[in-house]
């Protein structure tokens, strides 16, 4: 026999069900003799074992649920090396050869785009036992577009600029049979997209204001997803400084999770109606920046004084969520890297969930759920509006005499934006990206929420 098999091990070396594929006693000794427990996460390679070229222990501690499970096989995505057969999707937890599979994916993921010697190849997993291939086929759609929206953040923001971003779009919805419209400054200009062309002012390259549509055959329901998407946010004239800048071209991870998730459904076919908007744009300074002072009027009328041209993602976001709310969808969800605040208080694992309507927010923390993506929701209180008031516009885009609660400033003002349609914001600013490897984490864009996006659109189908 050759390759590799990769078999589950639960704390005080309990074998998960192994499919009778290796004489368990032999592996008890083994991992005995190595001293592995079955420490949740651990892996422990075991050379020419059973007739196996390798044998690959995975810990997974006490107990595991679907995330966990998914985590465990990320870390054996990340060890494993060419074919390798598992048996961990027999682990008794509802969505296991879900959790398996896009795991292992997520774990091996490699940037490679800029290594001149990228001649590492990626480990291929197959499943010993048991495996229902529609299963395995719906986990992979998704999970083949979450590690796109990871190569979309990982992009240098040189070779993705708002334009070419925009044109792949383009493409994409040839390819997908969905409609698309872009719009560029003249257009923008024209519509009164005030915020959007406020923060590309200062920038040598265009912006673009992305929209797909997505229409199946039947549905009931439509959902507007909104991206933030700036792909270089340098904090304009209130400049960041170099420490806080080096992760900035993962400032459209937003975008990148919107669009990913679009593709995911329309390959899924699912039975929703999907309107995904996505304003691109840097955020730079020059001459022809929008400075400190200034103000803004957004697409729906509503006036912003900039105080701080680094708060820019409300800005871009007030117009797209004004756009979304001309579509008239039933439910309007927002991703957006918006504030360290939010990163401060939630820490690198969560997203912060801010929205008034509570079916709309049930709903989405129940899809994150679903997806094993971790959200919180935090507070929007009405009475906190006036943290926002502006001395001479409708409001101002940053707090002033205080240092604290910048994410809840932020979000009650997009709520200015969203009119009567039930609506939830994420502020994936922590989640979206990392700069530790963890489970199937890999360091740069994590392509958090697209899994959500995707379960939040199949409660939303009318097949369901
Ligand atoms: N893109 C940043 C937020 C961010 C910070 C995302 C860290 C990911 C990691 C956003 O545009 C920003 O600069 N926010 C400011 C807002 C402040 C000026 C009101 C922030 O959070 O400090
Ligand atoms: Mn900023
Ligand atoms: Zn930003």
């Amino acid at each position: 026999m050759s390759g590799s098999l990769a078999v589950g091990v639960f704390s005080d070396r309990v074998l998960a069900p192994s499919a009778d594929l290796v004489d368990e006693e032999a592996l008890d000794a083994a991992l005995e003799a190595l001293d592995f427990k079955g420490a949740f996460g651990n892996v422990v390679t075991i050379p020419l074992f059973g007739g196996y070229d390798r044998l690959y222990a995975v810990g997974l501690g006490v107990e595991v649920d679907a995330e966990l499970l998914r985590q465990a096989a990320g870390s054996l995505g990340a060890t494993a090396k060419g074919e390798v057969s598992t048996t961990l999707h027999l682990v008794d937890v509802e969505g296991a050869l879900t959790s398996v599979a896009q795991g292992f994916a997520l774990g091996a993921y490699q940037y490679n785009r800029y290594k001149t010697d990228d001649d590492q190849p990626a480990p291929v997993l197959s499943f010993a036992g048991d495996a229902s291939a529609d299963e395995l086929a719906a986990a992979q759609t998704v999970v083949e577009q979450q590690l796109w929206a990871r190569d979309l953040v990982n992009e240098t923001p040189a070779d993705q600029s708002p334009e070419a971003l925009a044109d792949r779009m383009v493409e994409l919805a040839k390819e997908l049979d969905v409609s698309v419209s872009i719009m560029g400054n003249a257009e923008l200009e024209a519509g009164g997209f005030g915020g959007l062309v406020g923060v590309n002012a200062g920038s040598d390259r265009e912006a673009r204001m992305v929209e797909l549509t997505y229409t199946p055959e039947t549905y009931s329901k439509t959902l507007a997803i909104v991206g933030k998407g700036i792909v270089f946010d340098s904090g304009g004239l209130s400049l960041k400084p170099p420490a806080p800048m080096m992760a900035m071209k993962g400032d459209m991870a937003g975008a990148a999770a919107v669009l990913a998730a679009f593709r995911a459904i329309a390959e899924l076919k699912l039975d929703v109606r999907v309107i995904a908007i996505t304003p691109l744009t840097e955020n730079m300074p020059s001459g022809s920046a929008t400075r400190p002072g200034d103000v803004l009027t957004i697409r729906n009328g509503k006036t912003i004084e900039v105080l701080n041209t680094d708060a820019e993602g409300r800005l871009v976001l007030a117009d797209a969520l004004s756009l979304a709310v001309e579509r008239e969808p039933d439910m309007i969800v927002d991703l957006a890297t918006l504030t360290g605040h939010c990163h401060v208080a939630l820490g690198d694992f969560f997203a912060g969930a801010f929205g008034r309507d509570e079916k709309a927010m049930a709903a989405v923390l129940a899809a994150g759920e679903q997806a094993g993506e971790r959200l919180w929701r935090l507070p929007m209180p009405r009475d906190h509006r006036s943290m926002i008031d502006s001395d001479i516009a409708d409001m101002k885009n940053t707090l002033t005499g205080t240092k604290y609660g910048g994410h809840i400033g932020a979000a009650l003002l997009l709520a200015e934006f969203t009119g009567d349609v039930p609506w939830v914001h994420l502020d994936i600013a922590g989640p979206a990206w990392s700069t530790a490897v963890s489970g199937y984490i890999r360091k740069g864009g994590t392509g958090f929420g697209v899994r959500t996006i995707v379960e939040l659109a199949k409660a939303l189908s009318s097949g369901s």
